[in-house]
């Protein structure tokens, strides 16, 4: 176990992968983009193998852009695909992302309470501020809304959240069919929340449901996402490419959250990390390689460029990175920004195609391709550290690297004591993280 510490795992239940050529591999079925049962057998596989977690990541635009044919879209979002998923599994946590930025409290507060309820107990909310440039238009905005307003708007969109789902007691509903009383009006009060950006009068139109809020995961490691995440996150996701970022980023969230008077063993941050697996290192490599040569480095660096707000794509590729933005100077993806920028300070790469190979048709999350020995030993090497409390587990390929890792990695990892498994308690997903932390 790192430093005696349990930790979590949690499994993208994306049905193509991470990688954003993954969909063209004659190892992808294209077609299980739009299938429902192929995301159940994912979400079950995963339940079985002992992940706490199962995560689907959201946009709102067409990110990839409508005039680049190799671009794919999903088939489905998050709550439709919870939804059908919390029928078919009975423990993990459900983490579903939902922007701040563009759903008004009352209706992400109803959407979360059902899917609490659909799930019993298993909803969690990735509060995502949806930082792309795209998204504002398909909102009606002309402008995007800057980042420091759109951590403030998130703040309001959270309150406003919690006022309504705490706008019903626990035991409000009475349902006493003689005395025709279906709740107790003095355990049901308006929400009355006035913030600067969202307001709302509540109360909820839905019954409290079994966790009444729903676990809250975040993001961002921005200035802004960290005070956020120490005021609400249960769960953090950390993205590094390099131990000591990671051990910055992790002891800074922890004392933020000490700070902001919580208990920082009962916050879960954990590593974001894309796998490839194969039973030997010869054929991970090979199909890393097939993996890049499906999505040529120009498009890695075009996608860079949106998120971290710097143009990367007119240079040649053996050029120089050129000077990075500030930290702070762009409205885009700070983690991204501050990421690349550490990466350029430490020498770890010098031109764009060493970024754009580092990157790899990807966002910045740390890539782990091997042989399953290899990717258990750099999974415990994070772990040792004692720089994370768990990983996020991202296949780079789905179809391949999902079954590849349950199969052929989980073993090893259970075998170290690294993952523990859920336990087939009937519990909250809220519960089981508190058993969690309170084992460690
Ligand atoms: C594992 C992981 C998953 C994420 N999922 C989403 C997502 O589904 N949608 C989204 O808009 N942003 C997503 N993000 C981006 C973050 O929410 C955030 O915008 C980003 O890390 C930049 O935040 P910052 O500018 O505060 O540093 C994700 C980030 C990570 C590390």
């Amino acid at each position: 176990m790192s430093q005696g510490r349990p930790l979590i795992f949690g499994f993208n239940i994306d049905p193509m992968g991470h990688h954003n050529g993954a969909w063209r591999h004659p190892g992808s079925d294209p077609s299980k983009l739009h299938s429902i049962e192929y995301e159940i057998e994912l979400a079950q596989k995963a339940e079985a193998a002992g992940f706490e977690m199962l995560f689907i990541a959201d946009s709102l635009a067409f990110n990839h852009g409508a005039a680049d044919e190799t671009a794919f879209v999903k088939a489905f979002e998050p709550f439709t695909l919870f939804a059908a998923v919390a029928s078919h599994t009975r423990y993990p946590g459900l983490v579903c992302t939902v922007s701040s930025t563009y759903t008004e409290p009352y209706n992400l507060a109803r959407y979360l309470t059902s899917l609490d309820h659909v799930s019993h107990g298993r909803a969690a909310w990735n509060i995502v501020t949806t930082a792309d440039p795209l998204s504002p238009k398909n909102f009606g905005l002309e402008a995007p809304v800057s980042h420091g307003e759109r951590y403030a708007v998130a703040n309001d969109v959270a309150e406003a959240a919690f006022a309504l789902w705490d706008s019903w007691e626990n035991d409000a509903v009475v349902a006493d069919q003689g005395g025709g009383r279906f709740f107790d009006k003095k355990k049901v009060a308006p929400a009355n929340y006035q913030g600067r950006y969202r307001s709302t009068a509540g109360p909820l139109n839905v019954v409290p449901s079994p966790q009444k809020r729903p676990v809250i995961v975040q993001a961002g490691q921005s200035p802004d996402g960290r005070a956020f995440a120490a005021k609400y996150a249960e769960v953090v996701y950390m993205v590094a490419q390099h131990i000591d970022d990671a051990r910055e980023y992790y002891q800074d969230i922890k004392r933020r959250i000490a700070d902001a008077g919580r208990d920082p063993k009962k916050v879960f941050v954990i590593m974001s990390v894309r796998v490839l697996v194969e039973p030997t290192s010869e054929a991970a490599e090979a199909r890393n390689r097939e993996l890049f040569d499906l999505l040529p480095l120009e498009k890695t660096l075009a996608n860079v460029s949106k998120l971290i707000g710097l143009d990367l794509t007119s240079a040649a590729l053996d050029d120089q990175i050129p000077e990075l933005p500030e930290p702070g100077s762009t409205e885009t993806f700070q983690t991204q920004l501050a990421m690349v920028r550490n990466l350029v300070a430490r020498g770890q790469i010098r031109t764009l195609r060493d970024l754009g190979v580092l990157m790899n048709g990807g966002q910045g999350v740390l890539s782990i391709t091997g042989a399953p020995q290899t990717v258990a030993d750099e999974i415990q090497r994070w772990a040792d550290a004692g720089v994370t409390d768990g990983f996020m587990i991202l296949p780079q390929q789905t179809q391949v690297d999902g079954p590849n890792f349950t199969d052929l990695v989980v073993p090893l990892l259970k075998e170290r004591r690294l993952m523990a498994g859920a336990s087939p308690q009937k519990m909250t997903f809220r519960q089981r993280l508190n058993a969690t932390a309170e084992r460690g």
